[in-house]
């Protein structure tokens, strides 16, 4: 008896140290030469951690890696309490677009819980698809490059995603995740509790919360906080959109702050009325919900002279919008702001002058 107590205890306290496993793909197969497939590789990693009982690694060493088809990593049937992605290479996609272009995503994660994704790099290769699409061929529509779904508990840090063919990276139905240090951010439906923080985001679409509102019945987007970050050259810098569709799907508790825009189209943008080339938009109005919208310490320079544009309509009024120390420039002439049905309030430096 007393040794089968000692034993249960001495397992407890192995189980509560710091003890990790870790396992590195190289031993199951992976070159880091860029043109072995190494997908099989990853998966044994994967499926290992995920049966372990002790906080897992999957240990990705320098050097290139090729993930040559679309992967999941799945969740669903796993013990793990955690585990960590730490890279220090690069995970590219083979150079032809095919290989993952009518793919909806590249890398997915698909209900996880307790993921972390430390350092290194993707590349998803993305140029050829560009250049097809840009000579008018008809092409694939591009795999996002990192996809995380229906997840719980995620981190991504210091992660670098590079020629994305479609979105560099989409949270889709999470809770509880914490990017760091990425690129460009898009956030849909169902997502709650998102710090984004120490973002350089251009060139690119910046960092939006939407497309919202395509569905008529859709899980809302609250609590998500942009903090600290820089738009260089993007079109825009943290924007808002929602289909102009029936739908009760809303945004609330938003918080954008510390945000330095450089020659940024549109830098503070809520577009209630997105409907492009009319189509898809059989009555007009959106049905989505914004409110709670903080815009705090929004500096730098308007490449256009709206800077400031809450578009929304009639259907769904946008409340709730506070200012706070805005300035922003356009040209040398001054910027000015733009509402329609948006209201709230505004205080401190205000360059343009509030239109709320
Ligand atoms: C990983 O686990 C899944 C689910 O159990 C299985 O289908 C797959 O074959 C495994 N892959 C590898 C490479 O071990
Ligand atoms: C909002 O999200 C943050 C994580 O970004 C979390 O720490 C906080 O508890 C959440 N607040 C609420 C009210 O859920």
């Amino acid at each position: 008896m007393v040794i089968k107590h000692i034993l249960v205890l001495f397992f407890l306290i192995f189980q509560y140290s710091s003890a990790k496993v870790t396992y590195n793909v190289v031993t199951f197969g992976a070159k880091a030469d860029g043109r072995l497939d190494t997908k099989t590789a990853f998966l044994k990693a994967w499926n290992l951690s995920c049966a372990s009982t002790t906080p897992a690694i999957i240990y990705v060493p320098a050097g290139r890696y090729l993930i040559a088809s679309a992967i999941t990593f799945s969740g669903q049937a796993c013990k793990s309490k955690a585990i960590t992605f730490k890279i220090y290479g690069t995970l590219v996609a083979p150079s032809s677009y095919n290989a993952i272009g009518n793919d909806e995503v590249w890398i997915k994660f698909y209900r996880v819980n307790h993921v972390t994704i430390s350092g290194g790099t993707l590349d998803a290769q993305g140029g050829s698809l560009w250049a097809c699409k840009s000579s008018g061929k008809t092409c694939p529509k591009g795999a996002t490059t990192l996809g995380i779904y229906h997840s719980q508990n995620i981190v991504i840090s210091n992660l670098r995603s590079l020629n994305s063919q479609m979105f560099h990276i989409i949270l889709y139905a999470c809770n509880n995740a914490k990017l760091q240090g990425d690129d460009c951010v898009s956030i849909g439906p169902g997502n709650s509790n998102v710090w984004i923080e120490k973002v350089l985001c251009g060139p690119g679409h910046g960092i939006s919360i939407g497309s919202l509102g395509w569905e008529l019945q859709e899980a809302g987007v609250q609590n998500i906080t942009v903090k600290t970050t820089t738009f260089v050259g993007t079109q825009n810098g943290v924007r808002i959109k929602a289909w102009a569709r029936r739908s009760n799907g809303f945004v609330k508790n938003i918080v954008f702050k510390q945000v330095t825009m450089v020659n940024v189209q549109y830098p503070i943008i809520i577009d209630g009325n997105y409907c492009p080339n009319k189509r898809n938009c059989p009555n007009d109005l959106s049905g989505v919900k914004i409110s709670n919208v903080v815009y705090e310490d929004v500096h730098g320079t308007s490449a256009t002279q709206v800077a400031v544009k809450f578009d929304c309509n009639k259907g769904s009024p946008c409340n709730g919008i506070r200012l706070k120390d805005v300035n922003l420039v356009y040209a040398g002439k001054p910027a000015v702001s733009s509402c329609s049905y948006a209201a709230g309030t505004a205080s401190g430096l205000l360059l343009p002058t509030s239109c709320l």
